[in-house]
C-alpha cells in the first residue's frame, strides 16, 4: 500500500471565478487521476499546481500575478530542499494573456485556456520532459487555441468514489461561450463562440452523476438557457426539452441551471417551471441595469420593460419563483438618473439575493473605448445604495419563509454538533437538529426563523393518520 503512495503525485488546483472554472477545476483533475495524480488539499504537498483563473474584472485578473509571485516562492524552497513543483496556469487569464504570463512569469510551466483542458496530459508530459532536458532554461508551454474537436469527447469521466466524495450536488457544464457581445465583457474572447453539448453527453454525464449519489445537478453555461445541443437524430432541443429529458432520470430530485440572458427566456423552459417538480423554483436572471439608455450602450439588446414582462411571464409558469440577478454600477455614461432606474427595476422585481459590481474597463471589448467613465467615489455610493437595498430584499424574503414547511436536501453536518444543513428549493441555506442520517435526502423542514443569510428550522415529523 505505502509504495503506491509514493508512486502518486499530487494536485493542488486554486479555483478562481464562476462555477463553471469549479466543474473545469474537477474536470482537469480527473484528467489527471489516470496519469497517476491525486488532488491534494495542502499546496505544501503539491507537485503540480494548478491556478484555474478568472478574467471577469480586473481585480479577478490582478490576483494570478500576485499568487505567481507566492509560488515562486514555494518553488524556490523546494528547490532548495532537492524537491521540485510545477506550476500551470489555466482558464480566463491564461486564454487572454497566455504570452504575457509566460513572459511576466517564468517560474510557470504551462499556460493554457478553457478549450485545451483536455490535451492536459500531453502538456504535462511535455513540459516534464523539458525539465529534465534543461530544468532552467525551459519555456513555458503555450496553448490558447480554440481547436475543432470537442474536448468533452476526450475528457475522461470522474470515478464513482472521486464524485461520491465530491458530495450531493455536482454541476454540469452543458454549453460553453457567448455570442451576445455584451460591450462590458470579456467572455465570448476568453470561451469563444457559443458551443452546446450533445444531449447524449449530458444524459450520459448526468446518470453517472445520480449513479455516484448525486440528488441535484446544476446545469451549468455562460448562456445556459441557449442550449441548442443536438439529439440522436440531429434535431436541436432547446434548454427546456433537455430539463423534461433529465427529469426522467431515476433518483435525480432537483435540477438548477445558471446563468441566463434574458432574450433566450423561451416558452419551452417556461412550460418546463410549470411542469416539472424537479426544476427548482430559483432563477438567476442577470438585468445588469435598470435603465435603457444604459441597457443599448451594454449591448444587451433588451429594455427594462421587456426584462419585466418576462419576470411576469416566469411568475405566471412559476408563482413561487425567487429571482437573483447580476448588476453593474458605474458604467461609462452612467447618470444619476439612469442609476435611479437600476434601483426601481430592483424594488419592482423584488430579488431574493443579487451579485452587484462596480464596472472594470476590461481590455479588448467594446466598452473600453467609451469615455464618459463613472469616478471612483460614485461608482462606490452607487454600489453601496444598491447592495443596501438588495439586502433589505434578500432579508424580507427569507423572513416571509419563516412558519413555511420546505423541502430541505439535508446535504451536510451543521456547525454545531446534532445539527445538519442543507438548501431549500430557493437556493437558502437551512441549518436545523437533527441527526446526521438525515443526510442524503429531501426532508420536510418547518421554518422558524431566520440568523444571517440563513434560515433556521425544525424536521416535521409526519403527522400519523
Ligand atoms: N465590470 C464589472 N462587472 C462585470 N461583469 C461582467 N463583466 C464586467 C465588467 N467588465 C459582471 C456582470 C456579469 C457577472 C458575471 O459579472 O454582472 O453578469
Ligand atoms: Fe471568469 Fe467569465 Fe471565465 Fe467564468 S467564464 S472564469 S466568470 S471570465
Amino acid at each position: 500500500m505505502t509504495e503506491m503512495r509514493t508512486n502518486t503525485k499530487k494536485l493542488f488546483i486554486k479555483t478562481y471565478g464562476c462555477q463553471m472554472n469549479v466543474y473545469d477545476s474537477d474536470r482537469m483533475s480527473d484528467a489527471l487521476v489516470p496519469h497517476g495524480y491525486e488532488t491534494t488539499l495542502d499546496i505544501n504537498h503539491a507537485d503540480l499546481v494548478l491556478l484555474n483563473t478568472c478574467h471577469i474584472r480586473e481585480k479577478a485578473s490582478e490576483k494570478v500575478f500576485s499568487e505567481l509571485g507566492r509560488l515562486k516562492e514555494l518553488q524556490t524552497e523546494r528547490r532548495a530542499a532537492g524537491g521540485d513543483v510545477m506550476i500551470g496556469v489555466a482558464g480566463c487569464v491564461a486564454q487572454a494573456e497566455g504570452e504575457e504570463i509566460a513572459r511576466r512569469a517564468p517560474v510557470v510551466d504551462m499556460v493554457f485556456g478553457p478549450q485545451a483542458y483536455h490535451k492536459l496530459p500531453d502538456m504535462l508530459a511535455r513540459a516534464e520532459a523539458q525539465r529534465h532536458v534543461h530544468p532552467t532554461m525551459k519555456q513555458a508551454i503555450i496553448d490558447t487555441d480554440f481547436p475543432e474537436e470537442d474536448k468533452f469527447e476526450h475528457l475522461p469521466a470522474a470515478k464513482k468514489e472521486v464524485t461520491i466524495k465530491r458530495g450531493l450536488t455536482a454541476f454540469l457544464t452543458v454549453q460553453e461561450g457567448c455570442d451576445k457581445f455584451c460591450s462590458f465583457c470579456v467572455v465570448p474572447y476568453t470561451r469563444g463562440a457559443e458551443v452546446s453539448r450533445p444531449v447524449s453527453q449530458v444524459i450520459a454525464e448526468a446518470r453517472g452523476l445520480v449513479d455516484a449519489g448525486v440528488k441535484e445537478i446544476t446545469l451549468l453555461g455562460q448562456n445556459v438557457n441557449a442550449y441548442h445541443g443536438l439529439d440522436g437524430s440531429g434535431r436541436s432541443v432547446t434548454l427546456g426539452e433537455l430539463a423534461y429529458l433529465l427529469a426522467d432520470i431515476p433518483g435525480l430530485e432537483r435540477l438548477r441551471y445558471t446563468t441566463s440572458h434574458p432574450r433566450d427566456m423561451d416558452d419551452a423552459l417556461m412550460e418546463a417551471h410549470r411542469d416539472l417538480d424537479i426544476l427548482m423554483p430559483y432563477l438567476h436572471l442577470p438585468v445588469q441595469s435598470g435603465s435603457d439608455s444604459i441597457l443599448k450602450a451594454m449591448n444587451r439588446r433588451h429594455t427594462a420593460a421587456e426584462y419585466m414582462s418576462i419576470i411576469e411571464r416566469i411568475k405566471k409558469a412559476r408563482p413561487d419563483m425567487a429571482l437573483s440577478g447580476d448588476f453593474i454600477v458605474g458604467f461609462p455614461g452612467e447618470t444619476d438618473q439612469d442609476f435611479e432606474d437600476t434601483l426601481r427595476i430592483i424594488a419592482d422585481v423584488g430579488y431574493a439575493s443579487a451579485y452587484s459590481f462596480k464596472y472594470s474597463t476590461r481590455p479588448g471589448t467594446p466598452g473600453a473605448n467609451l469615455g464618459d467613465q463613472v469616478a471612483e467615489e460614485v461608482k462606490n455610493e452607487r454600489l453601496w445604495r444598491l447592495q443596501e437595498l438588495v439586502n433589505t430584499q434578500t432579508t424580507a424574503f427569507h423572513a416571509s419563509c419563516v412558519g413555511k414547511t420546505l423541502p430541505v436536501l439535508i446535504e451536510r453536518p451543521g456547525r454545531m454538533a446534532g445539527q445538519v444543513g442543507g438548501r431549500s428549493p430557493y437556493l437558502q441555506a437551512v441549518h436545523l437538529d437533527g441527526s446526521t442520517d438525515l443526510i442524503g435526502a429531501i426532508h420536510q423542514v418547518e421554518i422558524i426563523g431566520t440568523s444571517t443569510n440563513s434560515l433556521v428550522g425544525r424536521l416535521k415529523v409526519a403527522q400519523a393518520a
